[in-house]
């Protein structure tokens, strides 16, 4: 079914300036951005959003780096978005993600992993909620 999900382009690749390389491999894939841009998140926003990973180790650190500079927040379309645009990122790991896959050939590290996407249909809802307002959004 034609589905949307929720796309972060990390403080690591805006640091590196390869947001075009990441947005490449995401239209290269067919996927459509109906959303975009580039914002400087707030420590309570980071926290708020991340908020189901909060009892794990590396919560802490996790916030400080998305914090650390600029992400791109963006709306997906397409296909079977939610599970396409995983695919396309590859494993959360780099070290594990296949061969043409974001963060095989973009991420530095498990946390700089340059991407985020949706893990389901009901977060997705969420995430996109949680950065853009209805009108923001243009398929
Ligand atoms: P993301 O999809 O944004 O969701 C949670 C993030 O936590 C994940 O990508 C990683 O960047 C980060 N993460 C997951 N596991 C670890 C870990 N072991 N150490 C540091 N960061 C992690």
């Amino acid at each position: 079914a034609l589905e949307r999900t929720f796309s972060i382009i990390k403080p690591d690749a805006t640091r590196r300036n390869i947001t075009g390389k990441v947005l490449s491999i995401i239209e290269a894939s067919g996927l459509r951005v109906v959303a975009q841009k580039r914002i400087q998140m707030t420590k309570e926003q980071a926290q708020g959003f991340y908020a189901v990973h909060k009892e794990r180790p590396f919560f802490g650190e996790l916030v400080d780096f998305m914090i650390s500079g600029p992400v791109v927040v963006q709306v997906l379309e397409g296909e079977d978005a939610i599970a396409k645009y995983r695919e396309v990122m590859g494993a959360t790991n780099p070290a594990n993600a296949a061969p043409g896959t974001i963060r095989k050939e973009l991420a530095e590290s498990i946390e700089a992993n340059t991407v985020h996407g949706s893990d389901a249909s009901e977060t997705a809802k969420e995430e996109i909620k949680y950065f853009f307002q209805d009108h923001e959004i243009v398929g």
